[in-house]
């Protein structure tokens, strides 16, 4: 984030604390239940949100070196992304153009893999190389000509850029990551992602729709309740604002030693320091700013409208080079993971049972929820459906 947009969220943070308010949206929201549950609507988002939309599924840090890769299977289509010899980020469909078997196996969980400059297919052993172009087929004889050209690994379109790494699941159809984060684009790329490290990625399953995931992250109201025990003492989550960009949002949260802001002359305050940020950014990923590092959970849909998947991930600005900072590391994995896995997603759980339930057909998203309502609303018209 520039530092002229800190001073200016510094600001609006201090009117809300002086106030006892919060960004507040026009109206409630009521969101159809169906949202979570309905199996045509999960279809049409696998399509467009899922296989034709470019998604964050990576981040530079995932991929330091030539030959590092990892593999995504939760788009619905396996997907190998890989760094190149000359640095350049490669996705390709992971599946063997000689009877199709998958070629290669790293779940980031596992962290980023090596190849040793090629991939050899489990199968029978045909190579690629870190560009996808089939190398070598043993027992050349025995197909004849091979058109080696033709035969490469299936390219999908990929960026990096400022730290992330985007790609298009369903083509190879080019996109510009700048037109994807819009105004968002000069905030994003100001936080120097791309000089963060990888600490660890946990991967998640859960009973919920991958919607209902996101939609932990996107209101500070609950704060109070939910959490009381855990983070609420950290979090002003009842002065929270709300600004859409596009369709994605950001949303901040003072954090406990916000008040120590007001001594310092604003050009000089580190308004990020004392700060939780909240990204959605669309349609997956929520990005969380804490204060000196950054998670991100990037959440895909399940089998059915009822389960999700997700990668739940910590990045750092320095590699962790020592027992005392991997300590340090551990613990914020282990807050970020407890609060959420012990208090929200149980709860989320039951929710999505209750949709079954036909208590009602609406949830309500109130005017202390905006970000939540801009989120649905985004989903909504991304897929071309009628306002509730
Ligand atoms: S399927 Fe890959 S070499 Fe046969
Ligand atoms: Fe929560």
């Amino acid at each position: 984030m520039e530092h002229a947009t800190q001073v200016e969220l510094g600001r609006t943070l201090f009117t809300y604390i002086d106030r006892g308010e919060q960004a507040r949206s026009a109206t409630p929201f009521a969101n159809p239940v169906r949202d979570y549950i309905c199996r045509d609507q999960a279809a049409r988002e696998r399509d467009v949100l899922f296989h034709d939309h470019p998604l964050l599924l990576g981040m530079t840090g995932d991929l330091p070196n030539p030959g590092d890769f990892f593999t995504n299977d939760f788009t619905g289509r396996p997907i190998l992304v890989v760094r190149g010899k000359d640095g350049t980020v490669n996705a390709f469909l992971n599946v063997c153009r000689h009877r199709g078997a998958k070629l290669a196996t790293a779940d980031l969980a596992q962290g980023c893999a090596q190849t040793g400059g090629s991939f050899t297919c489990p199968y029978h052993g045909w190579a690629y190389g870190l560009d996808g172009r089939l190398l070598g087929v043993r027992e050349a004889d025995a197909f004849g000509e091979v058109d080696r050209s033709t035969h490469g690994l299936r390219r999908l379109a990929v960026v990096e850029r400022n730290g992330f790494i985007w790609v298009r699941p369903g083509s190879e159809e080019p996109f510009d990551p700048d037109v994807l984060l819009g105004t968002l684009a000069p905030e994003m790329a100001a936080y120097g992602f791309e000089r963060y490290s990888h600490y660890e990625t946990r991967t998640l399953r859960r009973a919920m729709n991958w919607k209902l995931v996101i939609g932990t992250f996107l209101e500070g109201y609950h704060i109070k309740v939910l959490h009381r025990n855990t983070i609420s003492s950290l979090l002003l989550g009842a002065q929270t604002s709300f600004d859409p960009y596009g369709r994605h949002v950001r949303m901040a949260v003072p954090r406990a030693g916000f008040e120590t802001l007001r001594e310092t002359p604003e050009h000089e305050r580190d308004v990020l320091k004392h700060t939780a940020v909240v990204y959605e950014l669309f349609p997956n990923t929520v990005l969380v700013w804490q204060g000196d590092h950054m998670e991100t959970w990037r959440v895909f849909p399940g089998n059915t409208p009822d389960e999700s998947v997700m990668h739940a991930s910590l990045y750092i600005p320095e590699p962790a080079a020592t027992d005392k900072a991997k300590r340090h590391w551990d613990r914020n994995m282990k807050l970020l993971l407890d609060t959420v896995e012990k208090e929200d997603f149980p709860l989320g759980e039951d929710m999505q049972r209750g949709f079954h339930s036909g208590a009602q057909d609406h949830l309500l998203f109130g005017r202390n929820e905006p970000a939540l309502a801009h989120f649905h609303r985004s989903v909504h018209e991304a897929l071309g459906l009628q306002e509730a």
